[in-house]
C-alpha cells in the first residue's frame, strides 16, 4: 500500500478509533488485534493455533475428543512455537473435562472456551480458581446474562451463518439482541465474518472483537489437507448448508458444511433408517443411533485425509469469501486495513459539503 495513504491523518485516526473500539477485546485476550481463531476439531492444532497468536490474534486449540495427554502434548506442542496468548477449546460433555481443565492449568494456559453445552458452575470456578480466563458461547441473551452471573468472564455470539455445529439465529439478529443488553463483560461476535468492515459494524454496535473460523481453515499454515482447502477456494456462499432433518423424531443435530456426495448419502441413510424402524427391525433408540454415527469421523476424513466428497467438509457460508489460500499474518492485516478503509471512507462521507447541506 502507498505509504503516503498509510500514514495520512485521516488513516491514523482510523486505527485509533478500531482501537479504542476493540481495546476491551484486545485487553481480555492480551493481543495487538482482537480476533480469534475459533476451535475447529483436527484443524486448530500447534501450526494454526500459534500462526494467529504469532501473528496478533488468538489461536485457540480445538480438544475435541482428545484425551488429557494428547491435550497436554499438544499445548507443549503449542507453546514451543509460540510466546504469544492462547487458548483451549473444551467441549463440555467431553467425560474427562475436569482433567482437561486441570492439564490445561497445570500448562498455564490463560484462557480457557467452554463449548458445546451450558457449563456447570464447578467447571467455571475450577477455571478461574487455576488462575485462568473463561469464556462461553451465548445462543440468547437470557443464557448469556446467566453465564455472567455464574462467573464466565467473556461471551462468544456465533450466528447460523458458522461452520460447524450451529444454533438457528443469524449473527446480524443475534447482535441485535445480545450487545445492547450485555455490556458488562466483552462479547466477541462470530459467523460469516470474513472482512474487517463487517467486524467494525459489530464492534460499533458494542462487540469487543470477533472470532473467525473458515478463513483461517483455508490459510497457508493450516493443516487441512489440500483438497479440503481447494473445496473452500472453488466455493460459494450458497454451498455451505445445513445438515438436513428427514423426521422430527430422529433429531439432527444442524451443522453447517459445503454440500457433497456425504451430505446426500446422509438423507439415504435417514430414509433407510426410518424405513427399519418402521419395520420394527430397529428400536428408537439403536435407529437414532444409526443416524448420529452416520458422520463418526468425518470430519478427519475430510481435514486430514481431503476426502471432500464422503467426508464432512465443515465450512460457513463466510467460504464464498475465500478466493486463495493465504498466510494468517495476510488475513489478519486485510482485516485490519479494510477496518480502518471503511472508516475513513465514513468519514468522508460524511465531510461531503453536499451532505453537510443537507444536514444543515
Ligand atoms: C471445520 C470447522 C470445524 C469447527 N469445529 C469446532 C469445534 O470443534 N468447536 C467449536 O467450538 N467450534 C467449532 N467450529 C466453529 C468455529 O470455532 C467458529 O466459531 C466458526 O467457524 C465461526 O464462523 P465462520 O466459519 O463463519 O468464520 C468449527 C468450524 C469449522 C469451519
Amino acid at each position: 500500500m502507498d505509504a503516503q495513504i498509510t500514514t495520512s491523518p485521516a488513516r491514523i485516526q482510523a486505527r485509533q478509533t478500531l482501537q479504542r473500539l476493540w481495546q476491551p477485546g484486545c485487553d481480555f485476550l492480551g493481543t495487538d488485534v482482537a480476533i480469534l481463531g475459533g476451535a475447529m476439531s483436527w484443524v486448530s492444532e500447534r501450526h494454526l493455533v500459534s500462526a494467529i497468536s504469532n501473528a496478533g490474534g488468538f489461536g485457540v486449540i480445538a480438544c475435541g475428543a482428545m484425551t488429557p495427554e494428547r491435550l497436554s502434548e499438544e499445548i507443549a506442542a503449542t507453546k514451543a512455537l509460540t510466546t504469544k496468548p492462547f487458548g483451549v477449546n473444551l467441549i463440555t460433555m467431553h467425560p474427562d473435562l475436569d482433567k482437561l481443565v486441570s492439564v490445561c492449568l497445570e500448562h498455564a494456559v490463560g484462557h480457557v472456551v467452554l463449548a458445546g453445552g451450558v457449563p456447570t458452575g464447578a467447571t467455571i470456578r475450577q477455571v478461574r480458581d487455576g488462575g485462568a480466563r473463561v469464556v462461553g458461547f451465548a445462543p440468547a441473551l437470557a443464557l448469556g446474562k446467566r453465564l455472567v452471573k455464574m462467573g464466565i468472564e467473556a461471551l462468544v455470539i456465533e450466528g447460523s451463518e458458522a461452520g460447524g455445529h450451529i444454533g438457528p439465529v443469524s449473527l446480524t439478529v443475534l447482535a441485535q439482541e445480545i450487545l445492547p443488553h450485555l455490556q458488562s463483560v466483552p462479547v466477541f461476535v462470530a459467523g460469516g465474518l470474513a472482512r474487517g468492515d463487517a467486524i467494525l459494524g459489530y464492534l460499533e454496535q458494542g462487540a469487543s472483537g470477533a472470532q473467525l473460523g473458515t478463513l483461517f481453515a483455508a490459510s497457508s499454515e493450516s493443516i487441512a489437507h489440500e483438497r479440503f482447502k481447494k473445496a473452500f477456494v472453488r466455493a460459494s456462499a450458497r454451498d455451505a448448508v445445513t445438515s438436513v432433518q428427514l423426521d422430527e423424531r430422529f433429531p439432527v443435530i444442524p451443522v453447517r458444511g459445503l454440500n457433497n456426495a456425504g451430505s446426500r448419502r446422509f438423507l439415504a441413510h435417514q430414509a433407510e433408517t426410518l424405513k427399519k424402524f418402521q419395520n420394527e427391525e430397529l428400536t428408537r433408540e439403536d435407529a437414532q443411533l444409526e443416524i448420529e454415527h452416520f458422520w463418526a469421523g468425518a470430519l478427519r476424513r475430510a481435514v486430514i485425509e481431503g476426502d471432500v466428497e464422503e467426508g464432512s467438509v465443515m465450512a460457513g457460508q463466510s467460504v464464498g469469501l475465500v478466493k486463495a489460500v493465504r498466510p494468517v499474518a495476510e488475513i489478519l492485516h486485510d482485516l485490519v486495513e479494510q477496518a480502518v478503509d471503511a472508516l475513513v471512507a465514513r468519514d468522508t462521507r460524511m465531510a461531503q459539503p453536499s451532505l453537510q447541506g443537507n444536514l444543515g
